[in-house]
């Protein structure tokens, strides 16, 4: 029978155009072969570009103490000793390497008068080491990546949607997607594939990841080829999101805002950050802040709207212009309120997936042979709370990093496997999921935002989780019964029954890891197991057993070599994990 999908061949085929893709793609082609980078967003608009406040680098430009040393202190132990060490390591040695290199490249980051990049405070770090543009960071960052990669000439589609990464024993050799426009079906055979899918923070309902992006694409991908993820319990709440209006509430407020000098209050009138973390205040770090906000609200204490206030006012305006115009914008858009006059609503939002696929360090190689991811996607960098500004870095160093091990891998292969029940299978599946069904897909969507906001957000515990699941399971049952219409040039409900599919993957494990941690710490706060475990550290590894079952396995974390354990001893930063904030 002839096949009804076409077939393409690359080297390296890369599934995803952000920042951590295209970082991978670029180094992949300077190696000299061949790459096809995949998105399902167009290729202006990718997540990369709402990153708003920076990128860390420990250059020293303006706090002359700092040192990779001190950068690698700070992300250890804010993550609360949970971040994989080596990777931790490789990325404050080579951030500033690569920051160069993207402001050679065109990302043109804010200068010094003496000509060097300027830096500014973010949340917990000891020194100022973020740079930035003004509060369109990733934008810049994506808009040099972009550049770069067209004068390398690097193909980017930007409407394929991936099915499926093809294996056999174990072993990768491309990925099965349709065109998100017209449902044409492509076969991609690849020598190793990279993964770079970005997060899942959109299955909670209030998020600052935007409709149909960070649905856990990358989660279902990775656990169906069978790979294991690490610290999926560990989601980053960003302290300040939009609360209205409904249909954008989560939009991140850049940290940026607090970086220039933005207070927190409550509603009657109290800088209440002196409660929690008088030392840091406002640039705490995120976990407490988010919390602090989230017991302030809980409390009785936030506005009617259920926020809190966030004020720059006092700030100089021609300073909010030149450093936050796109936060400027954003309320005189959207609210009608001018932020050089007036405060801000804000709540928490989900803004991170610290977890992810399970990577060696290094090479950023997942546990099935030719398979790597590199970005949001990947956990073991953050632990149990990002530093802002770390995940820029982060796309960087390990796009490129994949890219390289992908590209030294595909030049030593001999055989090839085309495998093609594997390709048929994956072929079906596209064609079995178009049906008429009684579900909408959207309604599910909304009920698995609505679950883990309610059961599985800031503050969590056993009957929430439990409920959660139980909740899930119901929901998971009416998937089967989904209805997918396609027809000329629609095929939303397609791509809504995958992202459905994937955000399912992710809340269970989600869910699954969160009521595994019996601790509260960092990002993952239980208020039935209030306190830190100080004696024992562990990561939560889940995978996908037959039948769909999940197997979740309890890592002891890693011991730091003696090298590391010395910088993080000799640091003069607060040491012990506190793992409940007040009340
Ligand atoms: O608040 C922000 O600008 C976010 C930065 C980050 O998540 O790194």
């Amino acid at each position: 029978m002839e096949n009804d999908f076409q077939t393409k061949i690359t080297n390296v085929l890369v599934v995803g155009s952000g920042g951590a893709g295209l970082r991978a793609a670029i180094e992949v082609c300077l190696s000299g072969l061949s790459v096809i980078v995949l998105g399902k967003r167009t290729v202006n608009d990718v997540h990369t570009s709402l990153a708003a406040g920076g990128v860390n680098a420990a250059f020293a430009n303006i706090d002359i103490q700092d040192s990779w040393q001190q950068h690698y202190a700070d992300t250890y132990i804010e993550g609360y000793g949970i971040g994989d060490p080596k990777t931790i390591e490789i990325m404050c040695k080579e951030a500033p390497f690569l920051v160069n290199e993207i402001d050679k490249w065109g990302a043109n980051f804010e200068k010094l008068d003496n000509g060097m990049i300027d830096q500014r405070f973010f949340g917990a770090h000891t020194y100022r080491r973020t740079c930035y543009c003004g509060d369109s960071t990733g934008k810049s960052i994506l808009d040099a990546l972009l550049s770069k990669s067209k004068s390398l000439q690097i193909p980017i589609n930007d409407s394929q949607y991936v099915t499926e990464i093809l294996i056999q024993n174990n072993r990768c050799f491309g990925a099965f997607s349709f065109d998100i426009y017209n449902g044409k079906k492509t076969l991609y055979l690849a020598d190793s594939v990279i993964l770079a899918t970005g997060g899942n923070t959109r299955i909670w309902r209030r998020s600052s990841s935007r409709k149909d992006e960070n649905n856990g694409d990358g989660i279902r991908l990775a656990l169906k080829a069978g790979c294991k993820l690490t610290d999926m319990e560990m989601v980053q709440f960003h302290p300040t999101g939009m609360l209205s209006p409904e249909e954008i509430a989560g939009t991140l407020v850049t940290e940026a805002v607090r970086g220039e000098g933005g207070r927190l209050f409550n509603i009657r009138g109290e800088r209440f950050m002196v409660n929690y973390d008088p030392e840091r205040m406002e640039l705490s770090t995120r976990d407490r802040v988010a919390l602090a906000n989230y017991t302030e609200i809980m409390n009785g204490r936030g506005t009617s709207n259920g926020g809190v206030l966030l004020d720059i006012s006092h700030i100089n305006k021609d300073l909010i212009l030149k450093k936050l115009p796109t936060i400027y914008r954003q309320f005189i858009e959207y609210q009608m309120l001018d932020i050089t006059k007036e405060p801000m609503e804000v709540a928490p939002t989900a803004h991170y997936s610290m977890g992810g696929v399970l990577v060696t360090p290094e090479d950023h190689q997942t546990g099935v042979i030719g398979l790597y991811a590199c970005g949001e996607v990947a956990g073991g960098l953050h632990g149990a709370n990002r530093l802002g500004g770390n995940s820029l870095a982060e796309i960087l160093i390990f796009g490129r990093r994949a890219g390289i091990s992908a590209s030294n891998y595909s030049k030593q292969l001999s055989t090839h496997i085309r495998a093609s029940s594997v390709i048929d299978v994956a072929n079906k599946k596209v064609n079995h999921f178009i049906k008429d069904g009684k579900e909408i897909g959207r309604k599910l969507e909304n009920e698995i935002q609505n679950l883990m906001w309610n059961f599985c957000g800031v503050l969590r515990n056993k009957d929430n989780l439990e409920r959660g699941l139980q909740d899930l399971n119901a929901i998971k049952k009416r998937f089967k019964n989904l209805d997918v219409r396609v027809g000329y040039n629609d095929y939303k409900d397609l791509v809504v029954a995958f992202n459905l599919e994937s955000s399912i993957y992710s809340a269970e494990a989600t869910i699954r890891s969160a009521m595994a941690r019996l601790e509260s710490r960092g990002s993952h706060q239980r208020d039935d197991y209030p306190e830190i475990n100080n004696f024992k550290k562990f990561n939560y590894h889940i995978s996908l057993q037959e039948y769909d079952q999940f197997r979740i396995e309890e890592i002891e974390t890693l011991e730091l070599s003696e090298e590391l354990e010395h910088i993080v001893n000799s640091t003069n930063k607060i040491k012990s994990f506190k793992g409940k904030l007040l009340e």
